[in-house]
């Protein structure tokens, strides 16, 4: 993966002024890294490298597998499904449908009637209980719209196969309410490290459980992560992207730039921006600060995709007021390319793609909008993934989760709590009383 910044016009000076407030940090982290141990908010950048859950979850995912093996339903929502979400639909997602390609994987979030019927019905109509894998993945153990769901698959799937708990595998904090449970019934469980925050949490069960049933190879995932850990942990701004994108975050947040968009050029990467709102977002937005301090600070994470987006919201980024900061998202070796067809049928019409296939096209648009970026002076960075592979999502997704405790740490902010979105949840739980 290569990070390229350049283009946000931010100086060796700037990034000089900023590290000095990160040098005892970087103490802790390799201090973390040392004591290799779970003890640490900061210890998920040890998950790559945990020999004993990877032990584990391969062991579970043998178990659980089988050639009739049709569907894993995730329930979970936020930290406990963005993550693995973001690499099903990087792989499989949009056109998963077409193929006859198992297991396919459905996702259960929020409690949706529509969804759960449905649902209802594909369990209804199957033959064998094994064409089922349920993955219920909730760090508290207790989140309303996981354990509702839970319910309701739990009841439809014993209603269709009674004896069928062995097709549930449970990911939680050990020794939470809901793995007490599930434990007393037998039903199978994978734990959480108890300091590794959801959102942190894909290179841990959470993620690696349900993508290695899937079929994706998690040792890839863990190799790019591990490779990126030690580039993110190394104190030397010339060699480490997330101290740089920190910094660059940070100097135009401090100056009103309170916007920061991650702009993919390739649609199936979507998702994986979506999983990067949410670790932006409920780490960095934050009503105190660490000290205590009333801050009301953020910055609000956006997700475009190219070239969908410019013609939606393109002319409001071009035109508009300079508030965001953007990160061009790109794949370096796209594998399969399309020509357009050298006798065209339109030939008088957008006479310029004539020979031209749909990469050059993209890449040619992808481009256009970085240059017309640049004459506006609007600050970009560029993440180049090798491949769309696990490889490639282990090492942007490790940079993006240092990146973002490096980022809390200027903004002397509590990366790892979320003390706003538990008000919803109590509430929430009140008037369900
Ligand atoms: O990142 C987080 O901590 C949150 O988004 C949680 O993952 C989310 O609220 C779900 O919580 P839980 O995993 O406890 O069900």
């Amino acid at each position: 993966m290569k990070f390229i910044h350049k283009n946000s016009r931010i100086s060796e000076r700037i990034f000089k002024k900023h590290i000095g407030k990160l040098s005892v940090y970087f103490k802790l982290l390799q201090e973390v890294i040392d004591r290799n141990s779970y003890d640490y908010l900061e210890s998920s950048i040890n998950c790559p490298f945990d020999r004993n859950t990877l032990g584990k979850v391969l062991e579970m995912a043998n178990k659980k597998s089988s050639a009739k093996l049709k569907y894993i339903i995730v329930i979970g929502i936020g930290g406990s499904n963005l993550g693995t979400k973001a690499i099903y639909d990087a792989l499989y997602g949009h056109f998963d449908i077409l193929e006859n390609r198992a297991p396919k994987m459905i996702f259960l979030d929020t409690n949706n009637p529509v969804f759960i019927e449905k649902l209802g019905k594909l369990i209804h109509s199957s033959k064998d209980k094994n064409e089922f894998l349920i993955n219920a993945i909730s760090k508290s153990g207790e989140t309303t719209e996981t354990i509702a769901n839970l319910e309701i698959v739990a009841k439809m799937f014993s209603k269709k196969f009674p004896k069928s708990l062995d097709r549930f595998v449970i990911t939680t904090d050990y020794q939470s309410k809901l793995w007490l449970i599930a434990q007393k019934k037998g039903i199978s469980t994978l734990a959480i490290p108890q300091k590794v925050g959801g959102r942190f949490s894909v290179f841990s069960a959470v993620g690696l459980f349900p993508l290695a049933v899937l079929g994706v190879d998690i040792k890839q995932l863990l190799n790019g992560a591990k490779l990126m850990r030690s580039r993110c942990t190394h104190f030397d701004i010339t060699k480490n992207p997330a101290l740089q994108s920190a910094i660059i975050l940070y100097e135009y947040y401090k100056k009103g730039l309170e916007i920061t968009d991650t702009f993919v050029f390739n649609p199936e990467l979507e998702s994986l921006g979506k999983w990067y709102r949410q670790l932006l977002a409920e780490s960095i937005g934050k009503e105190k600060s660490k000290r205590g301090k009333k801050v009301n600070a953020g910055i609000l994470p956006i997700v475009s995709v190219g070239s969908t987006d410019l013609h939606s919201v393109g002319q409001l980024y071009l035109g508009g007021p300079i508030n965001k900061t953007t990160t061009f998202v790109e794949i370096k070796k796209n594998w399969v390319d399309v020509q357009i067809p050298k006798k065209r049928r339109f030939p008088e019409l957008a006479e310029n793609i004539t020979g031209k296939s749909a990469l050059q096209i993209m890449t040619a648009i992808m481009n256009g909008t970085k240059i017309a970026y640049k004459k506006r002076n609007l600050p970009f960075c560029e993440v180049v993934l090798d491949e769309l592979n696990p490889k490639s999502f282990g090492e942007f997704m490790q940079f993006k989760m240092i990146e973002i405790m490096l980022l809390g740490k200027l903004m002397d902010l509590n990366t790892f709590d979320q003390p706003n979105v538990e008000n919803y949840k109590i509430e929430t739980k009140k008037l369900l009383k």
